[in-house]
């Protein structure tokens, strides 16, 4: 069975307008993916490692071409434990609300958890290179305001850094789908969750 690890960034489950379209896209998956297994890792609810200074260390010795030892090995146990999980996956699905300009602290979290030398990325001769390949990642956003017109995409920190760590890590089959404007009214919201919706069911079957 291949995997789709579906990463949930918004804490407002049946409110969620993100939900809303991801919902279309699981639906549409789903269907047309019999011999796939969707796994659910929401983060607002997970227990993620924090970064504290034994963990960074670890990092720092990663960085330096050593193996980890004695108990930054240890502090290091739920970190990998979240890597293993993502690079399981074959696919992902990111369900993230554009949160001042970029993305929620807990995505945030998450990246600084799993993006780690040896695992998603190495240095070599010629510069940094990602460690995961052949993996498609689908991101559905949705953003307050809209963020379409060349002026505005000067605000997106959230696209761009998205496509950037990961392409870091070796994901650069990257699709973005971004419902906008949520805030600005009813009918433009019910208007863009409705097009977005028909995007994801139609990326769905792409996959
Ligand atoms: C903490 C916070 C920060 C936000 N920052 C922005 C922002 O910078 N730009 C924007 O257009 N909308 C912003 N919004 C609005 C959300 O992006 C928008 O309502 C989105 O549709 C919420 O998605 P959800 O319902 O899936 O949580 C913010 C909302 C919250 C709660």
């Amino acid at each position: 069975m291949k995997k789709l690890l579906h990463i949930i960034a918004t804490p407002r489950g049946d409110e969620s307008s993100t939900l809303k379209v991801s919902g279309a896209f699981l639906d549409t998956f789903k269907n047309k993916h019999a011999d796939w297994v969707v796994e659910e890792l929401g983060l607002t609810k997970e227990e993620l490692p924090d970064l504290t200074m034994k963990r960074v260390d670890g990092k720092y010795v990663l960085l330096s071409g050593k193996d980890l030892y004695g108990d930054l090995k240890e502090s290091w146990e739920d970190i990998i434990s979240q890597i293993e999980r993502f690079m399981s996956a074959d696919a992902y699905l990111i369900s993230t609300p554009m949160w001042n300009f970029s993305i929620p602290y807990t995505l945030k979290h998450y990246i600084d958890v799993i993006v780690q030398p040896r695992y998603l990325f190495r240095y070599t001769a010629q510069g940094p290179e990602g460690l995961l390949k052949n993996k498609k990642m689908v991101v559905i956003s949705s953003r307050g305001g809209d963020y379409s017109s060349a002026e505005a995409k000067k605000a997106d920190f959230q696209e761009p850094y998205l496509r950037f760590v990961f392409g870091f890590c070796g994901i650069t089959d990257i699709e973005f789908i971004n419902a906008e404007p949520m805030n600005m009214g009813e009918e433009l919201q019910k208007k863009s969750i409705a097009a977005s919706q028909d995007k994801a069911k139609a990326l769905a079957t792409q996959i």
